[in-house]
């Protein structure tokens, strides 16, 4: 198992590219299972849950494959297989993404119900509620939803529940609307730039959806879909990721190929604090020479701080001069990684949803381990800014959502090594 040795206290310097969104891209390689037609998906970062999907869509009788330019092909050959088991569910929740088009498209789609993860109970009753009100019929048995479809009518649908929306929820229900009958609208639907994008995809494959990006999205059912040729938007978790980087290293990074209208919640954050972002065409300039303030952040859905980046904050925020304080809207226990910072020296306090951060002088290098993706990008930070030598155990969780963070880190100054750790 990899795990990676960080040198502390570098200070990054440099340029960094930004590559296509992992959260966009998975919904949008599975919605190319509503044709039989070449779809062609540029700028997916090649990373595990990329390689995940790209299998389930081969088990599903689709023939994928990467050109020169690294852009995806996919083209469905067979339409007969319509089980995502629980093999693949258990390596990815996101597989669930297949249910909605397969649905569409095969009329049945049969996929393991998803379990907990280390962010939480993460249940799919939303998804399912939304495909039984397009007409679905669902069952469950041996921990598989089987659905069957053979008339799916467009309906008004609410999507909202306790922590707001969903965004693969409202993927799987905007996918499955496209085939049906009429007019589907979704109240409360997700308003996330991976959302925008997945409808910006589906239209381009002869969809009929508007409003997408806002709460009502409005979806007017088509015959059939087309093949596609799409490239996807950056990924904002990662650009946030790095400017928390160059934040955090009192550094100074440029980011290329970031769009910074879908960051506005955390540049917001990071000016409060005292970290200059400067945009400039096409890229973005971060600035960090000072001791930084404290602020308050509250993580909600888009446009609102996003969870996905609230562990990666968290450790920037250990080294404020002050008290802050960080509650979760989202993913209330998503919080696995406060204790391994304590063990670097941090002052953290959970109750409840929220986590006290007491601003400390310095962190100090420890053996940590990584719980999830997120979770291990905050360990990585740590390590970078920490005094002396951090490992970071089990970074096959960052290694699902960044692709290759290490070298990327290095480039700019970082002293990152990954070794095998038996
Ligand atoms: N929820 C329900 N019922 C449902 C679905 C969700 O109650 O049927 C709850 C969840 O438990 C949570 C909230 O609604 O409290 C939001 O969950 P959502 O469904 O939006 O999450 P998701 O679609 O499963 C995506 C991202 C996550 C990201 C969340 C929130 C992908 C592949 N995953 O998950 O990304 O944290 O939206 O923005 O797009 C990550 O990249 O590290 C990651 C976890």
């Amino acid at each position: 198992m990899d795990a990676f040795v960080i040198q502390g206290g570098t200070r990054l310097r440099g340029e960094v590219e930004i590559n296509g969104s992992k959260n966009a891209a998975l919904p949008i390689l599975a919605a190319s299972l509503l044709t039989d037609e070449e779809c062609v998906i540029r700028g997916v970062p090649d990373l595990a849950d990329v390689r995940h999907l790209c299998s389930l869509l081969e088990s599903l009788g689709a023939k994928v494959w990467q050109d020169k330019d690294k852009a995806l092909h996919i083209q469905v050959e067979e339409e007969s297989h319509c089980l995502a088991d629980y093999e693949t569910v258990r390596r990815m929740r996101a597989s669930i993404c297949v249910l909605g088009p397969m649905l569409a498209r095969r009329h049945r789609a049969a996929v393991s119900m998803p379990g907990g993860c280390a962010i939480g109970d993460r249940p799919i009753n939303l998804h399912l509620r939304g495909l039984e009100a397009l007409g679905a019929k669902l069952a469950m048995e041996g921990g598989n939803i089987f659905a069957d479809g053979q008339h799916l009518e467009g309906k008004e649908i609410f999507l909202g529940g306790p922590f707001g929306s969903t965004v693969l929820g409202t993927a799987n229900v905007m996918s499955a609307a496209t085939l049906a009958q009429g007019e589907t609208i979704i109240e409360c639907a997700a308003c996330e730039p991976e959302i925008v994008d997945l409808g910006n995809f589906l239209n381009a494959m002869g969809a009929h959806i508007h409003g997408h990006g806002t709460p009502r999205i409005t979806i007017r059912g088509v015959e059939s879909l087309s093949g596609a040729d799409y490239t996807v938007i950056p990924d904002r978790i990662e650009a946030g990721t790095f400017m928390i980087a160059a934040a955090i290293s009192n550094g100074e990074l440029t980011l290329k190929h970031c769009r910074t209208e879908h960051l506005v919640a955390v540049i917001d954050c990071l000016n409060t604090i005292g970290v200059d972002v400067e945009r400039a065409e096409g890229a973005v300039r971060i600035h960090s020479a000072r001791r930084l303030h404290p602020v308050d952040i509250t993580t909600q859905p888009y446009p609102g701080f996003p969870t996905d980046l609230q562990a990666q904050f968290m450790t920037l925020l250990c080294l404020a001069d002050g008290n802050s304080m960080i509650t979760e809207k989202i993913f209330p226990d998503r919080f696995m990684h406060t204790a391994e910072l304590n063990r670097m020296g941090a002052q953290l306090r959970k109750e409840g949803p929220t986590v006290l951060v007491q601003g400390v002088k310095e962190l100090i290098g420890a053996p940590v381990m990584a719980s999830d993706l997120r979770a291990s990008a905050a360990l990585v930070l740590a390590g970078i800014v920490a005094q002396g030598e951090t490992t970071v155990l089990r970074v096959y969780h960052i290694d699902r959502g960044y692709e290759r963070i290490e070298e990327k880190l290095n480039r700019v100054g970082a002293k990152i090594e990954r070794v095998d750790q038996p």
